[in-house]
């Protein structure tokens, strides 16, 4: 029992980031690439495709207050994960954290569940760019064969000349007499992770670099949308009164509208506060990381905040909350203020946007098995690095591939589900690390340190489970079997060939 709870002494995780040299990550991100790094993660699929739907199927205009509560915990999760970052300045985010507080069974669950993270995540960006991608290909009187632009089974009608899902079109449109097809897999969501996955083996500067320039041109996007869309709403404010009224749609009694409906949505939109953490998984290719970081991680949740709560009351003020389930809600709003440039101009926002959080994703999740390689949880090949691009270049790829392969089957709300609840459990053992350390480590010493310990971790953890709990069973049931694979492999593999395992038993012997 006492092995599964040893942790990773301070000193080893010192030693690692001062490490220099060929085997070692480059040292090039400042606060700016960090900053943009987390905008870059944060704003994708979550506000251009999931605040449609978490309206529509949850809580109607009140979404915007799903943001507000999904921001409040992601608020006192950030919190902990700065104080972190500045101390454990090391790739691999809170699996090294909760190996150097909680011990190694617990960062272990941490590092797989990341999986459902970043891997997951950035299945469901990938599977909400190639929504825009076909959207903007269609618009442009160009069709991707259908079949292969959605997950298995989907119903695509050819309606006002373009294919859409059969779900999607307006209430009482007869959808009888439209051509139809049922589709067989979603192959533009492959390409897209493919791609992405091709430029980080080539090198995290060169990814940073087109990760700030992309950023510049979401926000622009998403400035350009919300004045449009408040100029015109100012000039028809009977409009915006009646979409939003009522605020509180009557709930439906599963938990969806009514004031419960902000729970759920913010359980769903969640997601589109994913990725300021993201940074964090960065700490080792930063410059000045105990400054830094917190301020990546903080800045640039504090500005995505702001700008989703914008947005999706401008939104369901332009749109009915009850015809935003669509694949680009936002370019619909878009469409509303009769701006003609307006969708176009989102779409190609949305494809450039979203590629960048894909990518920080991706390099999270390949950082993270590279974390844990290096550690001996899992085999040496994952912590390869390139002796020229110097990156992971094998962890990226494994992890390319088989990502790619999940946004080809699974729908992006269910995907998107899957996230929520990887991500919250990772919040509810960052927010109790936190704690554990300040106790076991007092002196320790704290570039940055979370404000009003242990109030502000309890509250992390219980507005965490608080959100999980408003997540479907069938997304318990998917965490739970993911985590017991890991626990398989866990007990096979990791715990014969762990560093620190082996540290100890050498220690025993002398
Ligand atoms: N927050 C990221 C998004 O919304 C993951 O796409």
């Amino acid at each position: 029992m006492s092995r599964l709870l040893r942790v990773k002494p301070m000193s080893m995780l010192s030693a690692e980031a001062n490490e220099r040299g060929e085997h070692t990550l480059r040292r090039s991100l400042g606060p700016t690439n960090l900053i943009t790094l987390g905008i870059g993660a944060i704003i994708g699929a979550g506000i251009f495709v999931l605040t449609g739907q978490a309206a529509a199927l949850h809580a109607g205009p009140a979404v915007a207050l799903s943001f507000v509560l999904a921001g409040i915990t992601c608020a006192f999760a950030g919190l902990c994960y700065a104080e972190f970052a500045s101390i454990i300045p090391i790739a691999g985010s809170a699996y090294t954290y909760g190996y150097a507080t909680l011990g190694e069974f617990v960062a272990w669950i941490i590092g797989w569940d990341l999986g459902l993270e970043y891997g997951f995540g950035a299945a469901t960006v990938a599977s909400g760019w190639a929504g825009y991608f076909n959207s903007l290909l269609q618009q442009l009187g160009i069709h991707f064969p259908p079949r292969l632009t959605a997950t298995p089974g989907t119903v695509l009608v050819f309606f006002q000349d373009r294919w859409v899902p059969l779900t999607s079109l307006p209430p009482g449109t007869g959808a009888a007499g439209l051509p139809h097809v049922t589709a067989l897999f979603n192959l533009l969501a492959i390409l897209a992770i493919l791609a992405v996955t091709t430029v980080l083996v080539i090198g995290i500067k060169e990814s940073a670099n087109l990760n700030t320039a992309i950023v510049f041109v979401k926000l622009s996007v998403v400035g350009i949308f919300l004045v449009l869309g408040v100029y015109f709403l100012a000039r028809h404010p009977h409009l915006a009164w009646s979409n939003w009224h009522p605020y509180f749609p009557p709930s439906d009694g599963h938990g969806n509208f009514g004031y419960k409906g902000i729970a759920t949505g913010a359980a769903s939109i969640f997601f589109a506060y994913i990725g300021f953490d993201a940074v964090s998984t960065a700490a080792q290719e930063a410059k000045n990381p105990q400054k830094d970081m917190p301020l990546g991680i903080l800045g640039s949740l504090v500005i995505c905040t702001i700008l989703y709560i914008l947005v999706s009351t401008v939104l369901t003020g332009l749109v009915n909350y009850k015809l935003l389930n669509v694949a680009d809600p936002v370019a619909l709003g878009i469409d509303a203020t009769g701006v003609s440039w307006g969708s176009l101009l989102v779409k190609i926002g949305a494809i450039f946007g979203l590629a960048t959080v894909m990518l920080v994703m991706l390099l999270g999740q390949s950082r993270v098995f590279f974390s844990m390689s290096r550690d001996g949880l899992l085999p040496k090949w994952a912590s390869a690095i390139h002796p020229k691009f110097r990156t992971p270049w094998i962890s990226t790829i494994t992890v390319g591939t088989v990502v790619a392969i999940l946004p080809a089957f699974l729908s992006v709300g269910r995907l998107a589900e899957l996230v929520n609840i990887g991500t919250l459990l990772a919040f509810t053992i960052v927010c109790a690390g936190v704690w554990v350390l300040r106790v076991r480590h007092p002196d320790l010493h704290r570039p940055f340190r979370t404000p009003l310990v242990p109030l502000v971790p309890i509250l992390g953890i219980l507005t965490a489970l608080y959100l999980m709990t408003n997540l479907p069973r069938i997304t318990w049931m998917v965490m739970i079997a993911w985590l017991l694979v890991g626990l398989v492999i866990y007990f096979g593999y990791s715990v014969k060939h762990s560093k620190v395992q082996k540290l100890a038993r050498a220690e025993v012997a002398d």
